[in-house]
């Protein structure tokens, strides 16, 4: 039988640490903050932004809300983050991607103080984690490492199969697992015999963004299985990266889409938020 690990009441529980851990600092005047810049009117990013803003009041974290319209340009968005940079008040900054297709993403983000890097995506967040001695841990492949711990799955000298090779999830995930002494392999669009690279693996992570690319005989016999995609299909229904019910009979433990990954990502912000405030308010 196996496990299917409930991100949505794993979130819960971290939410609630990270709610007391921020109601300790508000008890010394510390209110730990987190400003969030959406550009333009993509949907999935309104509903994503949305959800953070409630999280966060849940978990004694202010949110300050920058809306954008689509139409600003790379100069006004470059000076709302220098203008965030310098607030004292702000200890988190995220700025939400994709930005609108005429905007320098890689541009902004490099231009974030690394104090408030709570997304974990500069240079100097990346750098860090890619030396093994991580400041801010990109949100999702941190929920990741979290739902691993909780699975109990034993990382050392795990061979371990990332799909996906994004700044967001595929590149900081592999190194948090290489970091926890798993052998990791990363697959990605150019790689020869997917299908072979994942059949060895004890523990899989599919970020591709390709509804069930990963076909349920992939899965070797009690492998882990971290499902990051999130892909909605003609007839409306939501679906993973994995082919989830025959993945769920050959592994020991699996995340469901939804419900498995995403739910973790919010609660590692505001997580991220908290440590954030902690560090430069002290
Ligand atoms: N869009 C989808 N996921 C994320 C994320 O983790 N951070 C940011 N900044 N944008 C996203």
């Amino acid at each position: 039988m196996t496990t299917v690990i409930d991100g949505k009441a794993a979130a819960a529980v971290l939410r609630g640490e990270v709610a007391v851990a921020a109601l300790a600092l508000r008890e010394q005047s510390i209110v730990p903050t987190l400003a969030v810049v959406l550009v333009g009117d993509d949907p999935a990013s309104a509903v994503y932004v949305k959800s953070k803003a409630k999280a966060a009041r849940e978990s004694n974290v202010d949110v300050r809300d920058h809306k954008l319209p689509a139409t600003t340009t790379q100069a006004e968005l470059m000076a709302l983050v220098a203008q965030l940079n310098a607030d004292p008040v702000v200890d988190g900054i995220l700025v939400q991607l994709p930005l609108p297709a005429h905007l320098d993403s890689d541009a902004v983000i490099r231009s974030l103080d690394p104090a408030k890097d709570v997304d974990g995506l500069t240079p100097i967040s990346l750098g860090y984690l890619a030396q093994g001695r991580p400041t801010f841990v990109p949100c999702t492949p941190k929920g990741c490492m979290r739902l691993l711990r909780d699975v109990g799955a034993d990382l050392a000298g795990a061979r371990a199969v990332v799909l996906g090779r994004s700044v967001l999830v595929g590149k900081p995930i592999a190194l948090l697992l290489a970091n926890a002494n798993a052998t990791v392999t990363m697959c990605h669009s150019k790689t020869k015999d997917l299908p072979g690279e994942v059949r060895r693996a004890d523990i899989v992570v599919a970020a591709v963004g390709r509804p069930e690319m990963v076909q349920g005989d992939w899965i070797k016999d009690g492998a882990v299985v971290i499902d990051v995609g999130i892909n909605r299909l003609a007839t409306g229904k939501l679906v993973g990266d994995v082919a989830y019910a025959a993945a769920a009979e050959r592994a020991r433990a699996i995340t469901p889409v939804p419900g498995g990954v995403g739910p973790m990502t919010i609660a590692c912000l505001l997580e991220n938020t908290v440590e954030a405030a902690r560090a430069r308010k002290r």
